[in-house]
């Protein structure tokens, strides 16, 4: 079976988290997703208007999802990957680059965008 992994913050559950989800899923068999606690966010100086247990159960949900964890600190990627034994991290290509220490553990793969939409837009919709 082939386990793939995807890592996110998911707040206001948009179409390009959607897309990102079902395109992840389909490059193995088996889909877990970390959301990133609200802690850690707060550490990155980012806020969420949801909090981390509501992302997650929202994440949870999705079909492509088999499995829903929570992200807590920079190092766990590595972890993960060895505890899940997993074969292909996947994200975004806003990250490109950036996790390719992985490869030393598994595949790596930065999937294009979903353009037009962000959480960060959605927020400053809202605001006006
Ligand atoms: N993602 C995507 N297309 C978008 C927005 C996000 O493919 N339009 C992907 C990201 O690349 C990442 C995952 O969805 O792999 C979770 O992204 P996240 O950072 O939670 O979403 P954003 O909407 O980009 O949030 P922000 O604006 O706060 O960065």
């Amino acid at each position: 079976m082939k386990k793939v992994i995807t890592y996110g913050t998911y707040d206001l559950f948009h179409i390009g988290h959607l897309n990102m989800i079902k395109r992840a899923k389909e490059l193995g068999d088996h889909l877990t997703v970390a959301v990133s606690s609200d802690v850690f966010n707060e550490g990155k100086g980012k806020t969420c208007v949801i909090k981390d247990t509501d992302r997650l159960a929202i994440v949870d949900a999705i079909k492509y999802v088999d499995h829903a964890i929570l992200e807590t600190s920079w190092e766990q990627k590595i972890e993960d990957v060895k505890k899940y034994d997993i074969d292909v991290f996947v994200i975004g290509d806003d990250w490109k680059g950036k996790f390719d220490f992985l490869k030393e553990y598994c595949e790596v793969v930065y999937l294009s965008r979903t353009e037009g939409i962000s959480t960060t837009e959605l927020k400053a919709g809202l605001k006006k």
